[in-house]
């Protein structure tokens, strides 16, 4: 592996312990205004220096990252189909290669479809994602995105997972499911957990947590960190788990702790609110 790539991929998973919580935000691209990114930039801002990587589009990190902050970028490169449209496997590359240098990214991202009408295409396009990374040394996330016909067990999540690898894909993300030791086990490069629709925060906890026991290298956590009442609160419950060996108690006592911490705050917020207004009257 070239120094280029290298050093991109440690951008993205941690070479002191070999996890990685990626943000991820690009639920836009073809969902529209999911509920709590309305504003994602507002979303984004307080997150940021709980996550060591952000995944989202090109607009997003344009409008709505300050070009200052030093947080890598996973770039979702793929797209083209949105949840009113025909059928959302029918997606293609949607950011040239060029664009994401100039966005100066650590790695690209795009989703393939096992199974679904549009396999060859989205897995022609990972083929082609991979070999214009490699001509510049940036490593290529391939999201196993399944339909609603698929199941998500470790023979469907196995085979997605694989045939990304096959492909040439440096990073694989995929869902947790029983038996994930055999999905990561047939799957030659790192592999990080999507957390999935909101669940309860202890619940969400629990899932990051299995999927690291069970051999992910991370998560790529978006709803159930951005959808909670207390998303610092839960970012760092996230990361106590996955940087920092928490069991889901340890983790579930930081998000209470945490959240403590930001309802003190609110009250605060609501006087400062009062006040700033009455300096206009
Ligand atoms: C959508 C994605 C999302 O980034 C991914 O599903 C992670 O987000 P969440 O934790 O909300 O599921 O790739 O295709």
């Amino acid at each position: 592996m070239d120094w280029g790539m290298k050093n991109r991929l440690s951008k993205i998973i941690r070479p002191q312990d070999g996890r990685c919580l990626m943000l991820a935000v690009d639920h836009g691209y073809f969902l529209g205004p999911t509920e709590r990114l309305e504003n994602a930039a507002k979303t984004i801002a307080p997150l940021l220096p709980y996550a060591d990587s952000l995944m989202l589009t090109r607009g997003i990190l344009r409008n709505c990252v300050p070009a200052e902050r030093d947080i890598p970028i996973v770039l979702r490169v793929s797209g083209g189909t949105s949840i009113v449209g025909e059928d959302l496997s029918k997606e293609t590359i949607t950011t040239s290669i060029e664009e994401a240098i100039k966005l100066n990214v650590s790695c690209l991202a795009l989703s393939i479809f096992v199974g679904s009408k549009y396999e060859h295409q989205t897995l022609a396009s990972l083929g082609k994602l991979v070999d214009e990374g490699e001509k510049y040394g940036i490593p290529v996330l391939a999201v196993t995105a399944v339909g609603k016909e698929m199941g998500r067990d470790a023979r469907y999540l196995g085979l997605a997972c694989r045939v990304a690898a096959e492909l040439g894909a440096h990073v694989v993300k995929t869902y947790y499911c029983d038996n994930f030791e055999k999905v990561v086990e047939a799957c030659p490069v790192p592999l990080v957990v999507a957390g999935g629709k909101k669940l309860p925060e202890m619940d969400a906890l629990k899932l990051a947590h299995d999927a690291v026991t069970h051999g992910a290298s991370g998560v790529d956590m978006g709803r159930n960190i951005w959808q909670s009442d207390y998303p610092v609160a839960m970012v760092k419950a996230v990361k106590a788990i996955v940087h920092g060996k928490a069991d889901v108690k340890e983790a579930y006592d930081v998000f209470l702790r945490e959240r403590e911490k930001a309802k003190t705050k609110e009250p605060q917020k609501i006087v400062k609110a009062i006040s700033r207004s009455a300096d206009f009257d």
